[in-house]
């Protein structure tokens, strides 16, 4: 009669995989499962806001475009990523952007705090030449953003889909969001979302808070 104990295990590759996969599946829900009924990566921190109508498209040229393909957004909680970006990234302030955009690849740099570190005027010129600004800079030009309108006709679909997901936005909003977005480029739109990013936690340079959130 044949005894079920560790060697019958080790001996059947097959009962091995199912097995592990059993462990680690129940150890994967074990992480997760809390991470959705948890109010710090479910609720949004206090002065986090939905996109307007007309960073929602510059996040869809963000997306189209492939910035994520380079830049990060989520600094972590290290002394060296704290100095050079500020405040680490938290959970709560991501809570709108569906899919979020931590990603890890930094070809360039994190533009998690990028809001409000340059002016509107720098990021234009930046976007269509970056090497003017930053003579070593391997970022590619994005020329033609600056000559192609921002979707109108699509955006009231685009934030009805964001509501099903959870985005509080009123009908009011979802009414006023061609008109936003008229006479606009995919430049101006890309630029409203970049000077948003990362500017709801505004205590982030305060050093005492490093710790503590
Ligand atoms: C091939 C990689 C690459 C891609 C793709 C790329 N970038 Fe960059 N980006 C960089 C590098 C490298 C730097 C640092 C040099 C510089 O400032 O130009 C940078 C810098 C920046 C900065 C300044 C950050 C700071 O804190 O100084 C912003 C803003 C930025 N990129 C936005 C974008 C946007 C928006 C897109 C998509 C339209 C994009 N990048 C696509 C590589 C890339």
């Amino acid at each position: 009669m044949a005894t079920f104990n560790h060697e019958t295990i080790e001996k059947n590759v097959g009962l091995m995989i199912v097995l592990v996969a059993i462990v680690v599946s129940i150890a994967g829900l074990v992480q997760l499962v809390p991470l959705f009924f948890d109010k710090s990566t479910t609720q949004p921190i206090p002065g986090v806001k939905p996109y307007t109508a007309l960073q929602l498209e510059g996040r869809d040229v963000y997306l189209a475009e492939g910035c994520y393909l380079c830049h990060s957004q989520m600094i972590r909680p290290l002394r060296a990523e704290v100095e050079r970006y500020g405040h680490y990234s938290v959970a709560g302030e991501s809570v709108y952007d569906h899919p979020f955009q931590w990603g890890s690849k930094r070809t360039g740099p994190d533009l998690a705090r990028v809001g409000g570190k340059y002016s509107d005027e720098w990021q234009r010129l930046h976007l269509r030449q970056p090497r003017d600004l930053v003579p070593e800079s391997i970022m590619p030009a994005y020329t033609w953003l600056q000559h192609q309108p921002a979707e109108a006709n699509q955006i009231q679909a685009k934030m009805r889909a964001m509501k099903t997901l959870g985005v509080p936005y009123t009908e009011a909003e979802i009414a006023a969001a061609p008109q936003e977005l008229e006479g606009k480029t995919k430049e101006d739109a890309l630029i409203a979302y970049l000077q948003g990013l990362g500017t709801a936690l505004s205590n982030y340079k305060s050093k005492a808070n490093y710790i503590n959130y």
